[in-house]
């Protein structure tokens, strides 16, 4: 290949511009050109292409979101408009591409490789860590480490005015952060979409630590679960004061921690040698310590499933 490009679409997340470095910087050490998309497909669509080189790249390790934009589009979903842009990248001399992003941007992927056959490879980034193939996704960790930062702020206000502090967290239909983010922020309760919440044993278990003269509780609840809905329900049943923190955006932003930015040169540098290599319509990631580039219907194919081990350890030590 002579000409690649890099793309970021979806939802933003912490690391992005750390792997949009490591593509850069991969492409070129293998002489090969690269450009990047700005504003996901829509700006692919409208021809939104920058040539980059290692100065376009420098300085962005410790930055948050992404250089190039990112725009959700869902109407990308349509043959017509997956066949433009195969069209608009042919016609730049775009013979591969590196989509970094989360479900939506690998489906997008598939749909160019599989239906169109363009070749691309993904890199998994999204703070939701909902994506099968790997461990981590970009972004997951430095977006825990920022809801925990959070918890342990409310944490003080909880304790000083005896109060139930719900606090939601990000992860759309996902309750990895949620889980993740109730264990290190020592959460009494964590609900989760994946786990029946049983809502009556939780007021239940509240009711009886008020009475033994616990001051505080801190409860983490996925944002598929509904905080404000989880809070009026534990007022009403437990007549204590109830406080929702939604922590929302919050979580997305910030500069990536080191583990996202390690986690993103890997994938990055991975990623690009796997397109030169001729593996198409795959994705990079990390599993049990070791690089795996894995098909992308596998991956979609399998999504990743909530940690029970990890689960059951929250409920013994909460
Ligand atoms: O996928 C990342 C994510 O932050 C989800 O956790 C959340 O549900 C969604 O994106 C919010 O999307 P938007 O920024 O488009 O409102």
């Amino acid at each position: 290949m002579k000409k690649i490009g890099v793309i970021t679409t979806g939802g933003d997340a912490p690391g992005m511009n750390a792997a949009i470095r490591a593509v850069v910087r991969c492409a070129l050490h293998h002489k090969v050109e690269i450009v990047g998309i700005r504003r996901g497909w829509k700006g692919l669509l409208e021809e939104d292409i920058v040539s980059l080189n290692t100065l376009s790249v420098s300085g962005i390790i410790n930055c948050g979101g992404t250089i190039l934009h990112s725009v959700r589009t869902p109407e990308f979903k349509e043959r017509e408009i997956q066949k433009k842009a195969v069209e608009i990248l042919k016609k730049n001399k775009i013979e591969g591409l590196i989509v970094i992003g989360g479900d939506g941007s690998l489906q997008a992927a598939r749909n160019l490789s599989k239906r169109w056959k363009f070749p691309t490879v993904c890199i998994p980034a999204t703070i939701d860590n909902d994506i099968g193939g790997c461990d981590f996704s970009i972004g997951f960790d430095t977006a825990v480490n920022t809801a925990l930062e959070a918890i342990d702020r409310i944490r003080d206000t909880a304790f000083s005015h005896e109060r139930v502090f719900v606090v939601e967290v990000m992860g759309r239909g996902a309750g990895h952060l949620a889980l993740e983010v109730g264990i290190a922020g020592g959460a009494d309760i964590i609900i989760i979409p994946e786990i029946k919440c049983d809502i009556d044993k939780i007021c239940k278990k509240i009711k009886a630590g008020h009475k033994r003269g616990k001051p505080s509780w801190i409860v983490v609840v996925a944002e598929a679960c509904n905080g404000v809905e989880i809070a009026e329900k534990i007022r009403k049943e437990t007549n204590l004061e109830v406080r929702v923190s939604i922590l929302g955006h919050i979580q997305r932003g910030g500069s990536p921690s080191a583990l996202s930015r390690v986690l993103a040169s890997k994938l990055g540098v991975a990623a690009v040698e796997a397109l030169l290599k001729g593996e198409y319509s795959k994705m990079v990631g990390i599993v049990n310590g070791k690089l795996k580039v894995s098909d992308i219907d596998y991956v979609l194919k399998n999504r990743k499933k909530i940690d029970i081990e990890l689960y059951r350890i929250a409920e013994i030590i909460s």
